[in-house]
């Protein structure tokens, strides 16, 4: 990010363009009755206003979170490559159902924990792109295959792929596993011969049956400039479509190849025999993903709009250009860049500190007083919607529904 002042000006300008509202009837919120059991003020009724909330509030503006699915779904029309959003960005049932309703084709999970809730949940098709490795975690993938068998998980060594046979032939199952290809070093079997090797073993082992692969490049998505990120991410991906091609021409079924994320959700289009990209941040967005710059803009990532924030209250405001609020390390994680407090360009606000947050500025848009709320944009969103039990869905500042975040701390 080149310009932190465009940045800014940008973000408080950002308004919200008129989307189509859809919720599904399964989109499970609570109530009105426990909206107001969550809110101290119960005399703001029914659609409190999100400044009345308690806070730190997790909230998420329903109109661009709205806006942010059916851009993808435009993006991605025409194009050969669908989208399986990653699920531990929301850790949320009822975001999934949305997702799924406007299109997707299934959610990822990144930890069995997390494939536990989502599954129990009623997402059924469920691709989990870590690794089950332990004989407990195996088992618990068996018990989820149990109920449900359209969950698939990924695969990246031989011996894994006999341990997840055994298991699922001891269960009386099939288990549908992809391979994970490495891309960069982070997990997966290294691209070529062994990763076709490894293929062509679970196409024998009994109970398994390959699906496919993954090839997800997690240094790509970050990478700043547009032109910089389509060159490297294409570059990047080369040994997997290569290996793809091998698989294919060896005869097995190569129904999926998955991987991407939003900061490539509009390049993998372009990668052949690529059939879905799991995007994560983009329902929400954040500070990190801000900075990247998109096709049209290379400053900044325009493409989604910021949904996610954090309400905060003003605690202390006795010391010239400084203000204390009560939103830290806790409700917003350490992760950088710093986050923004929208309508606010002169203020610079770090989270460093467990329960306070503490900004410095030296303008500012009104006299602040203790009790005074400010709304932040987040640093990086799916560690902060993990601090978090509920998802305050807003429209136009009133609270319209609480979501459970019923996936949060789901880290195994
Ligand atoms: C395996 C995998 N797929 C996809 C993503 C994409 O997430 P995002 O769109 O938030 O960058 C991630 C993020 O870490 C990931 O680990």
């Amino acid at each position: 990010m080149t310009s932190p002042v465009s940045r800014r000006r940008f973000l408080t300008a950002a308004g919200t363009t008129a989307a189509t509202v859809w919720i599904p009837k399964d989109v499970r919120g609570y109530g009105k009755a426990e909206v107001l059991a969550r809110v101290t003020d119960t005399k703001a009724g029914a659609g409190v206003s999100k400044w009345e909330l308690d806070t730190p509030a997790l909230c998420v503006d329903l109109d661009k979170l709205e806006q942010n699915i059916a851009t993808l779904r435009t993006a991605l029309t025409g194009s050969k490559v669908a989208s399986r959003p990653h699920a531990k960005t929301h850790k949320c049932p009822a975001i999934a159902k949305l997702q799924l309703g406007a299109g997707s084709i299934g959610i990822c999970a990144a930890k069995v924990s997390e494939a536990e809730v989502f599954s129990a949940e009623g997402v059924r098709k469920i691709l989990m792109t870590t690794s089950n490795v332990t004989r407990s975690k195996i088992q618990r993938a068996m018990r989820i295959l149990k109920e449900n068998r359209e969950f698939i998980q990924a695969v990246d060594y031989p011996d894994n792929a006999r341990d997840l046979s055994d298991a699922a032939r001891a269960a009386g199952l099939t288990a549908d596993v992809v391979v994970d290809v490495a891309v960069g070093t982070r997990s997966g079997v290294p691209p070529g011969d062994q990763a076709v090797a490894l293929a062509q073993l679970i196409d024998k082992l009994p109970n398994l049956r390959f699906r496919g692969i993954l090839g997800y490049d997690g240094g790509a998505q970050h990478i700043k400039g547009f032109k910089n990120r389509y060159e490297q991410s294409l570059q990047h991906l080369e040994p997997v479509v290569q290996t793809f091609e091998k698989l294919k021409a060896s005869g097995l079924n190569v129904e999926i190849f998955s991987g991407g994320g939003t900061g490539t959700y509009n390049i993998v289009t372009k990668v052949p025999g690529f059939t879905d990209v799991q995007v994560g941040s983009y329902v929400f967005m954040d500070c990190q993903y801000l900075e990247i710059g998109s096709e049209h803009n290379e400053s900044l990532f325009t493409d989604f709009a910021p949904s996610l924030t954090v309400m905060t209250t003003v605690l202390n405001t006795y010391f010239p250009g400084r203000l204390t609020a009560d939103a830290g390390t806790k409700a917003l994680t350490l992760n950088k860049p710093d986050p923004i407090v929208i309508g606010e360009p002169g203020f610079a606000y770090t989270a460093g500190s467990d329960e306070f947050g503490s900004i410095r500025y030296e303008t500012a848009s009104k006299q602040y007083k203790v009790g005074d709320k400010l709304e932040l944009i987040v640093p990086h969103c799916d560690p902060v919607v993990n601090e978090y039990d509920v998802l305050h869905g807003t429209r136009q500042d009133r609270v319209e529904v609480v979501w459970p975040i019923s996936a949060r701390g789901k880290s195994q």
